[in-house]
């Protein structure tokens, strides 16, 4: 699947859509529409004010740092990427944090929650003091590396110790100590494949990135799905090839859901998320027993767990023991770190049997003096007796605070939902829509700031306050009922067609972007499809109507495949379908002239007199023949079908070439295959209408 997923991301094209297919994105109405601009207009002119010198800044580095356009380019699903930055240029800057709030270039106070990537479980102000008292005790050594600061040894004997495991290797970030962790239990255990699961982000090395998000065709790395019997199979019966089960436990949160960051946002239905703790963690214990049955190591990747879901991470959360655990964001007190913990006979990286056998892992700035300081400081605190207290207080607040801000939701009839695992939380939407992905930017209005992934994964720290949790309710709150109010959500009483417009839309969308269109073939369909919904409006709003249409479309369609077997049959039923709708616009619904003149076809004076052209034919026949009998207008009919075939040529080609005359060409076209493509998008259209009413 994940190779799938990555061959068909080569053929996915970029297909910007312009501020008006943005606000239509879901097939709304205009009325819908232009609602919706005029909130977008309010919030572009609000954030604009807000942040001018961020905003101002953010563009003066943008085209030079491409870590920023890389995040930029990620926050919404792509079709809205380019109309979202001509209207929102923002940028976070900040310039000081304090509790759970930050500062930005502008002076507004918001409220974190990204948490710095997860960086920041125990509140900013205790990594400011940890950063600072960690750079003191090492002040005397600064920058030398190679030579270790005594204090290595007490990070060493703590991380063991929460760990539970023998031996601790240090790198300068999550992704580092992953790849060390692989490499090493390939190493030692000779062996090649990587287990790892659907949806879980182990950090950017594409050797765990075998599906979006890489280039490389990775075959050393299997990818099987979460809480599924099957991958314990597949596990007990590859262990021969098996080096290490990689798990990163806060997936328990949304087992094989998409990534969880804004730009899957495309509709509600695209996240999920499981509040399953429980049956998570009856899961990792079968996995925990599956690897142990044969002898394959379990990896935790506890990168974000570590630290944050208790003091002893997933492995205290979930009650279950890793061979080798990863560690990283908040383990250093605030400064950049990668751990490895692992079992002795996984961690040699030199073979005891074959000294020449050597797993190459190192770094110039493992074990650096600072981050060393500072981790101890961190790891000091998480020992006090106190420290557990706060965890599990913490844990306990953010799911209070959820179930408050639902309710809240919930009574106010806003679409937006909480689910929290310890203090990492998400938004879920309850209502299909395309414009999800928006409310990270009626939060920021609201002073809320969010890391790049959005709403997807939001965190608290534990110095978040009781004020500060009523504040972040209050601005979740207020944000939902503006979105709502600007027409984003639209309940199926405000749009009876929502959901099937939006999968109509979406599906022609996915089609539209694996097949390239060129923008000229979109503007041509888009305008005829145009004229078929006025020419809708204007004449076949009758019901017995849209039925004779019906009929007289599917006699249409069977002559277009006939005409080129028998002539003459499908003259004789064409007049005769051309009648039935003639009688259906001229007798069951007014004429409407005016209407037909804009849209450029034949308006019913003129259809008239093309019938009496279609009239005038086999009296012209038969009395140039002279054959004046039935027999005789029989004798003839192959002749007279020939020449309704010829008048019916000569009264399109006379209508194209008037409006090449009087408008271009184009218009002439557009007219041209309006007209032929007409029997077929009046089935579409009008047999479920018909079906629906009964
Ligand atoms: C589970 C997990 N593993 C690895 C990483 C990579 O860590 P880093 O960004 O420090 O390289 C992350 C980062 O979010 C992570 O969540």
């Amino acid at each position: 699947m994940p190779s799938v997923a990555r061959r068909l991301s080569r053929w996915v094209r970029a297909r910007p859509y312009d501020e008006h297919a943005l606000v239509a994105a879901d097939g709304a109405s205009q009325q819908w529409c232009e609602r919706r601009r005029v909130g977008l207009d309010r919030l572009a002119a609000r954030l604009r004010l807000q942040h001018e010198l961020s905003a101002a800044w953010g563009d003066g580095i943008r085209d030079s740092f491409s870590d920023l356009r890389f995040t930029d380019a990620s926050r919404v699903p792509f079709p809205f990427v380019r109309a979202l930055r001509e209207r929102f240029s923002l940028c976070s800057v900040v310039t000081e944090s304090r509790g759970a709030q930050l500062k930005d270039l502008d002076g507004n106070w918001t409220i974190d929650v990204g948490g710095s990537y997860g960086v920041n479980v125990a509140g900013f102000d205790r990594y400011k003091t940890w950063m600072a008292r960690g750079l003191d005790r090492v002040k005397d050594v600064g920058p030398v590396l190679g030579p270790l600061h005594p204090i290595v040894a007490d990070n060493i004997a703590r991380l063991k110790r929460i760990s539970q495991l023998d031996e601790v290797s240090f790198h300068m970030s999550g992704t580092e100590a992953v790849m060390a962790a692989v490499r090493v239990v390939r190493f030692n255990t000779r062996r090649k494949l990587i287990v790892c699961f659907s949806g879980a982000y182990h950090g950017w090395w594409d050797g765990v990135q075998p599906g979006l998000g890489s280039e490389r065709v990775i075959d050393d790395c299997l990818t099987l799905q979460d809480m599924s019997p099957a991958s314990l199979r597949v596990i007990r019966k590859r262990a021969r090839e098996i080096a290490g089960v990689l798990v990163n436990p806060v997936q328990s949160f949304h087992p094989n859901s998409p990534p969880p960051n804004d730009a899957v946002l495309l509709t509600s239905d695209a996240r999920k998320i499981q509040q399953s703790t429980e049956r998570y963690g009856a899961w990792l214990d079968q996995l925990r027993e599956t690897c142990t049955s044969c002898g394959v190591p379990l990896v935790f990747d506890e990168v974000y767990t570590g630290f944050r879901l208790a003091p002893g991470g997933a492995q205290e959360y979930f009650g279950v023991r890793a061979d080798v655990v990863t560690y990283g964001k908040t383990v250093a007190g605030g400064m950049p770190i990668g751990v490895v913990c692992g079992r002795s006979a996984l961690m040699r990286r030199i073979d005891p049997d074959r000294p020449m056998r050597m797993a190459y892992v190192v770094g110039t700035f493992s074990a650096h003096p600072v981050v060393m300081g500072a981790m101890n400081e961190f790891l000091r605190w998480l020992d006090d007796p106190s420290t557990a207290a706060l965890y599990a207080d913490g844990n306990a607040r953010c799911t209070a605070w959820a179930q408050d801000v639902n309710q809240r939701m919930a009574s106010g009839n806003l679409p937006v939902r909480v689910i929290n695992l310890g203090t990492v939380w998400t938004l879920l939407f309850k209502e299909p829509s395309r414009f999800n992905w928006l409310f990270q930017y009626y939060l920021r209005a609201e002073g809320v700031t969010l890391s790049w992934v959005g709403t997807g994964r939001c965190l608290s720290s534990l110095a978040f306050t009781a004020e500060d949790y009523g504040a972040l309710e209050d601005k979740l709150c207020a944000a939902a009922h503006e979105m709502k109010h600007d027409g984003w959500w639209l309940t199926v009483n405000e749009f009876p067609e929502r959901d099937k417009r939006m999968r109509k839309l979406l599906i022609r969308e996915i089609a539209g972007s694996l097949v390239p269109v060129p923008g000229s073939v979109h503007a041509f369909y888009r305008a005829v499809m145009q004229r078929k919904h006025d020419d809708h409006h204007a004449s076949h709003n009758d019901r017995a109507n849209q039925v004779l249409h019906v009929l007289s479309s599917s006699v249409f369609i069977y002559c277009y495949f006939s005409i080129f077997i028998d002539l003459t049959t499908a003259m004789c039923w064409g007049l005769g379908a051309l009648f039935v709708r003639q009688f259906g616009h001229a007798i069951l619904e007014p004429p409407c002239h005016d209407q037909e003149k804009l849209l450029l076809g034949y308006t019913t004076r003129d259809k008239t007199l093309i019938v009496c052209g279609y009239a005038l034919v086999p009296l012209l026949d038969v009395a140039l023949a002279g054959s004046w009998s039935l027999a005789g207008l029989v004798s003839l009919i192959d002749q007279i079908a020939l020449h309704w075939f010829r008048w019916t040529v000569f009264v399109v080609a006379l209508r194209v070439a008037y409006l090449t005359w009087k408008h271009d060409f184009r218009i002439s076209m557009i007219w041209f295959v309006k007209l032929v493509s007409d029997p077929m998008t009046d089935l579409v259209s009008y047999v479920p209408a018909l079906a629906r009413r009964g």
